[in-house]
């Protein structure tokens, strides 16, 4: 396993669109164990595979450590309610802003051994979910938030907010 570089904001690679994963190979098997150690590197909640240089559907969520959650060519088939909350992303480095997301989703996808699943989220797993499945298309949470947060707000967060 490898940790990878985390691509930044201004990398144009992060406006692409990931293309499907077609056949789970060794190689996409790698990619995942080596996304994986990068995301708990990072302490992030989730990391999509373009982020890391890749243009493949694959997702990774983790917002309970040990409940690593991998997402191959991710759908979201329902959504409900709306929620606002503060967002960052690993790729925009100490920045936060608030977003309106779903309150819940329920995403359908393929495990790393090719079934397909469902997951329902609400809260912090919601906001991922969303998060990531943008990155597959070229979006970042900056297209659409609200407002950043002031510096203030900021260094209030580190003292002990709710960070993701
Ligand atoms: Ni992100």
């Amino acid at each position: 396993m490898a940790i990878l570089k985390i691509i930044k904001e201004n990398d144009p690679i992060l406006r692409k669109q990931s293309r499907y994963v077609d056949r789970i190979s060794l190689r996409v098997e790698r990619l995942i164990d080596d996304m994986i150690e990068t995301l708990h590197e990072a302490e992030g909640a989730g990391l999509a595979a373009v982020q890391v240089g890749v243009l493949k559907r694959v997702v990774i969520i983790e917002v309970e450590e040990g409940n690593t959650i991998v997402l191959i060519n991710p759908e979201i088939i329902d959504r409900e309610g709306t929620q606002n909350n503060v967002e960052g992303c690993l790729s925009i480095p100490e920045k936060w802003g608030m977003t309106d997301r779903p309150a819940t989703v329920t995403v359908k996808a393929l495990d790393r051994n090719g079934s397909e699943f469902t997951v329902t989220g609400s809260e912090l797993l919601a906001r991922a979910i969303c998060h990531e499945l943008d990155h597959l298309n070229g979006v970042l949470y900056t297209d659409n938030v609200i407002r950043m947060l002031t510096a203030e707000e900021v260094e209030e967060l580190r003292n002990g907010g709710d960070s993701e």
